[in-house]
């Protein structure tokens, strides 16, 4: 059975709070990916998503509030949060910061870490999901641990099945891509996840450059990022100019002489663009093809995160 896909009005609105409420899951249209909510403080609704998405227990969720006002209660607040936030929120970047005692969200949410990953979701149904409800929902993409993170309703209700009690119809994710994540728990603040939010924009708020893993292997890391993540059935071959017997290739900016392009995640070689399209793209490539050679992506600005998630879902 798949769960059923609501468009967003008032009514389907209020049943999915009400959902959240008995502690049941809901597809979440955000601006970066869909995710799947349920009510934050309730642990045995934060199991069912565990659950649902065969996820490792150790891997902790973003909670996602209503307001700037609504994730600083649940955090330790500092300067650059505020600072960050004031500039990015509502939108594509999320905060780690030491958990504020007394707050809401489960400890099982948090798996058992004395920090919490908060955002302010950009989308006004997710907004308005959560303004219905009335408190912070937890929600990790709305994909089987390790899959393709969905940007359509209808591939989370496929997906996920009736582990998922109704999906939210926000359209198409306009970002395509996973919030970047942030930590500001340490001395020096740490990219954590490159995503949706060019860490460029991030670096000149701060007047610091964020630490990464990729360059400095003391950094601080994030529990999710499993190398093998993101991973298409079909055998991504990267950085491809050339095209291959039995190839699809995946174009970006003009086509190499001698391929046939089967698909482009942006003709331009526009970054945004591509980021927006990439899941949707290689979830109908993964459909039909067995190999996809995948033309290089430039790494700088949003192709920072784009090459990330092809890098992982050409791991095998
Ligand atoms: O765009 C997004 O962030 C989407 C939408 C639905 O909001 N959500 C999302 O959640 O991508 P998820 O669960 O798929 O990825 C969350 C990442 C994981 O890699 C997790 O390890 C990391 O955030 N994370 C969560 N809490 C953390 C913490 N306290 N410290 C470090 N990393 C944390
Ligand atoms: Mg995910």
């Amino acid at each position: 059975m798949t769960a059923p896909v609501l468009a967003p009005t008032p009514s389907a609105l209020s049943d999915a709070a009400a959902a959240l409420r008995r502690g049941g899951l809901v597809g979440m249209p955000t601006e970066t990916v869909y995710g799947l909510a349920a009510d934050a403080a309730n642990g045995e609704a934060v199991a069912r998503i565990y659950g649902a998405k065969g996820r490792p227990r150790f891997n902790p969720l973003i909670a996602h509030g209503a307001s700037v006002e609504a994730a600083r209660a649940e955090v330790r607040w500092t300067e650059s949060a505020e600072l960050l936030a004031s500039r990015f929120w509502p939108g594509p970047l999320t905060l780690v910061l030491p958990v504020r005692p007394g707050g809401q969200v489960s400890d099982l949410a948090r798996a058992g870490l004395d920090t919490l990953a908060v955002r302010v979701p950009a989308h006004p149904v997710a907004l308005g999901l959560i303004e219905a409800f009335g408190a912070p929902v937890v929600a990790p993409s709305a994909n089987p641990s390790g899959r393709i993170s969905p940007t359509a309703a209808a591939d989370v209700a496929t997906e996920l099945g009736d582990a998922v009690e109704l999906v939210l119809d926000g359209g198409p994710s306009r970002v395509g891509l996973e919030s970047t994540i942030v930590s500001l728990v340490g001395q020096d603040p740490a990219l954590l996840r490159p995503g949706g939010l060019d860490p460029r924009a991030i670096e000149e708020v701060l007047g610091a450059p964020l630490r990464w893993r990729r360059d400095d292997p003391d950094a601080p890391t994030s529990p999710g990022q499993l190398l093998r993540h993101y991973a298409p059935a079909a055998e991504l071959r990267l950085e491809a100019v050339d095209q291959r017997p039995g190839e699809a290739y995946l174009a970006f900016g003009a086509t190499p002489e001698g391929v046939v392009e089967t698909a482009s995640l942006s003709p331009d070689g526009d970054l945004t663009e591509a980021a927006s399209r990439l899941f949707s793209v290689l979830r109908a490539l993964d459909r039909e093809h067995a190999l996809i050679a995948v033309a290089p992506v430039p790494e700088v600005g949003l192709g920072v995160a784009i090459n990330d998630r092809l890098r992982r879902a050409a791991t095998r």
